[in-house]
């Protein structure tokens, strides 16, 4: 196991869409677990494989405060949406600090892929349909403060490259 290193918006690197996983073996299970590692140790509560710098459909997810409620989201497919809209304050690890609302649709059905390369459901609302939204995005080169006013993204940007310049 392994913490691997986090890029930080507005990285070019975040902005690549991810290929599909064409087999579930030991490299993506050193991946995922490597992954999960470092989202532990952030802390956070999703990682996506497109903020460690390898662009594939992989994403890990833990919203419990025991850590123990680890869910692997290999290839991960929207299924289903709801029309009713939940807004809720997000923050992510390659976005240090920052922190605002996005709306989205309040429940989501994903089809994914399990470590052990089965096909598996979920449904998810609340805190999870936000964070398996959020992460989805990340696989197609979609960070959280896109989904923001031109005029704010713009703000955060011009901020964390400031902060970025700071450090040696
Ligand atoms: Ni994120």
């Amino acid at each position: 196991m392994a913490l691997l290193p986090i890029l930080h918006f507005p990285d070019p690197r975040l902005q690549k869409v991810a290929a599909p996983i064409e087999h579930v073996d030991d490299d993506v299970r050193r991946l995922a677990a490597d992954m999960a590692e470092t989202m532990y140790a952030a802390p956070g509560i999703g990682l996506a494989a497109t903020q460690v710098d390898v662009h594939r459909r992989l994403i890990v997810i833990d919203i419990s405060e025991t850590h123990d409620q680890l869910i692997t989201l290999i290839n991960p497919r929207l299924l289903g949406q709801s029309p009713d809209i939940q807004e809720c304050e997000e923050g992510c690890l390659s976005v240090p600090g920052i922190f605002d609302s996005v709306e989205r649709p309040a429940e989501v059905e994903v089809e994914a892929l399990g470590l052990d390369g089965k096909s598996f459901r979920i449904k998810a609302d609340g805190l999870l349909a936000v964070c398996i939204q959020h992460e989805m995005d990340h696989l197609e080169g979609i960070v959280f403060v896109d989904h923001l006013s031109r005029l704010k993204r713009n703000r955060i940007v011009n901020k964390l490259r400031k902060q970025q310049q700071k450090v040696p």
